[in-house]
């Protein structure tokens, strides 16, 4: 793993909606094959971070370049990411109308239209097994799966066009702690096996113990530090003393502590 290469590089970002500033001079950096956990607490801009980094949102200032390619800001307008990014939204909706395959199928009928139906079922059905359903899933209605399912079709459709780096949006937000655990394990694996970088917004610090690399943590209008647990738990900075400090901030590394010793 080529750890050091960066795959996203933001510098100087500010973000402000009317007089309400969210970022401010945010820099922050992230590497090749690594799965990077975004913390902080809530309406602190994490969400507006991610849509910023992928285009969705221009900046007032700043840069952005994933992948080498400049985002922002981007004079040319010519700089395509539909490939190399897969993107799971913090609601993660899926089509309701469409059967499972087909929402899968979505971004190769939007981006790659040239594409067969027959391939892309295919490509539908490989994604879907990726994500640790069963194929015959692609023929249900969403309205038919449970929570957990629809998490892993809505994963499924991130990966449709092979991305370099999955941007997840609390992926495990709203599931059991055995489904964000089993969630969690297929993260790592995607990362392993297909060498996927993973930029995952998450409040839940089970999978920040379990799957992160290295952890940022937004408070103050940026990037405050980025850094592996370990580092990050012993950052001198109130909002990070309170939340892996915290009953539950101890029980989690508890738990990790004792799974590694087992
Ligand atoms: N489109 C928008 N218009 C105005 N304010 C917004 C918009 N999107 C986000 N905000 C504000 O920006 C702040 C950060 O939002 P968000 O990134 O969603 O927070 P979170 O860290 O919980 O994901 C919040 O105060 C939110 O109200
Ligand atoms: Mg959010």
């Amino acid at each position: 793993m080529s750890t050091q290469e960066n795959v996203i590089t933001v510098r100087g970002v500010h973000n402000q909606f009317g007089s309400h500033v969210v970022h401010h001079d945010l820099d922050l950096d992230v590497r090749s094959g690594e799965i990077i956990g975004i913390v902080g607490g809530s309406g602190t801009g994490k969400s507006v971070l991610l849509r910023t980094i992928v285009g969705l949102r221009k900046p007032q200032a700043g840069t952005i370049n994933i992948l080498g390619k400049e985002i922002f800001p981007n004079e040319h307008h010519d700089t395509d990411l539909n490939d190399e990014i897969g993107l799971l939204f913090q609601d993660g909706a899926l089509f309701s109308s469409m059967t499972v395959a087909e929402n899968v199928m979505a971004p190769l009928r939007e981006h790659h239209p040239e594409i067969s139906d027959k391939l892309a079922e295919e490509i539908a059905g490989m994604k879907l097994s990726l994500s640790g359903l069963d194929e015959s899933v692609g023929m249900k209605m969403p309205s038919d799966l449970s929570g957990g399912m629809r998490k892993r079709v809505a994963l499924a459709r991130a990966m449709a066009l092979d991305p370099r780096i999955l941007f997840l949006d609390e992926p495990t937000a709203g599931l059991d702690p055995i489904g964000a655990a089993k969630f969690d394990e297929l993260i790592i694996s995607l990362r392993d096996n297909l060498g996927l970088t993973i930029f995952m917004i998450t409040h839940d610090l089970d999978s920040l113990y379990r799957d992160c690399d290295r952890v940022a943590v937004l408070a103050d209008k940026h990037v405050v530090i980025n850094a592996p647990l370990s580092e990050v738990e012993r950052f001198d900075h109130d909002w990070i003393q309170d939340y892996f400090g915290g009953p539950r901030g101890r029980a989690a590394e508890g738990a990790m502590s004792s799974r590694l010793e087992a």
